[in-house]
């Protein structure tokens, strides 16, 4: 079976021998407290380092197992069961279950190629008065597009002006394999309004479980306070190893490393799509894990999931992604990253012949 399904590392990315010296490492210098309970926010020399690196006050930190365990102490504090927010649509599947599951009112906002749509977001901000948008500027799960520079700018004046919460993941940001970067919206939206979540997820390993929160102080406290009467603390030994891993220097070359991965399986997945189905709509993404399809009328997700499983591939139901699920019908999400070129070929040869083209 071919899992063409999460977004999940190659695991030829994951950079064992580096973690296990680093391990050791965090074991033989600081193991009695990496071993122990650390409470939220976070493993200090962690907090610390990420603090001294995004240049913003330890206070504002806040660690989680995940970026979307953060995401769900967001949709549990900073909202009340009925308010309304904002996400991009289509978005990424599980934040849009979590913010229905915490009863939230959740508005899509159409996702254009470079970014969401303004009028829709403006429209959407004047008539239900949301307490945050939830968007993925950077290589956008699932879509893979990035939030052009001018469309930053609008959200950040949107913002101001409507007061609401400008709530940025952007777990893919630093996988970057052409192109350059936009500023982050963190840089444009008043600091009040504004707050982010990574995750060392796509750039280590999903298993270290390792999200980060920065948000204004107050905000910060609010969910470290909720986080705290949860989780007790993150998970404190796989923080111990991701300081010593950034702190040896291992990140950076590590960094590259994965991008010179990551890059042909872009190139490749773009080629298949412009040699093999000229009539389906998609962006060209420049980095991240993702390439959404919308695939030719047609098409539909209630028929095609059993037949690509009978072809052997697993595919992500499209519908997830959209608040509305008719309208993820034809959607095809590509997670391009977790599969070498020849592999991407294979799974892309057994679900061809499925589709309408
Ligand atoms: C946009 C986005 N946010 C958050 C996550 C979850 O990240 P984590 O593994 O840190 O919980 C993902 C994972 O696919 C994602 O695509």
């Amino acid at each position: 079976m071919i899992n063409l399904t999460r977004g999940v590392p190659a695991p030829e990315s994951y950079a064992l021998d580096d973690f296990a010296a680093c391990f050791t490492k965090a074991i033989e210098e600081d193991g009695a407290k990496a071993m122990s309970y650390v409470a939220s926010p976070g493993y200090a020399p962690l907090v610390e380092l990420i603090a001294q690196q995004e240049n913003v006050d330890k206070d504002q930190i806040l660690i989680g197992n995940g970026s979307l365990e953060l995401f769900e102490f967001i949709t549990k504090v900073e909202a009340q069961p009925g308010d309304a927010v904002l996400v991009e649509s289509p978005s990424y599947d599980r934040a849009n279950l979590l913010v229905k599951r915490a009863g939230l009112k959740p508005i899509g906002i159409p996702l254009e190629t470079d970014g969401p749509n303004i009028e829709k977001l403006e429209a959407a901000a004047k008539e239900h008065k949301p307490k945050f948008f939830y968007t993925i500027p950077d290589f956008q799960n699932p879509m893979g597009v990035t939030c052009s520079l001018e469309k930053r700018k609008k959200i950040a004046e949107l913002a101001s002006k409507y007061g609401f919460m400008v709530l940025e993941d952007s777990p893919y940001r630093s996988l970057r394999y052409m192109g350059k970067d936009e500023p982050m919206l963190a840089s444009m939206v008043e600091p009040h309004l504004s707050a982010r979540m990574t995750s060392y997820s796509k750039t280590l390993a999903p298993g270290l479980r390792l999200g980060v929160l920065i948000a204004p102080k107050e905000m910060s406290l609010r969910v470290r306070k909720w986080a705290g009467n949860t989780y007790i603390g993150p998970v404190s030994p796989t923080q111990a190893l991701t300081y010593q891993f950034i702190k040896g220097g291992y990140f950076e070359p590590n960094l590259q490393k994965i991008k010179e991965l990551y890059a042909p399986r872009l190139k490749k997945a773009l080629e298949i799509l412009d040699r093999e189905l000229p009539n389906a709509v998609y962006p060209r993404p420049e980095g991240g894990f993702f390439i959404g399809v919308t695939l030719p009328e047609g098409n539909s997700m209630e028929t095609l999931i059993p037949k690509a499983k009978e072809a052997g591939v697993n595919i992500t139901d499209g519908r997830g992604f959209f608040l509305n699920p008719v309208d993820g019908e034809r959607f095809f999400r590509i997670p391009f990253c977790g599969m070498k070129p020849e592999e991407l070929e294979e799974a892309m040869g057994k679900l061809l012949p499925l589709f309408v083209r």
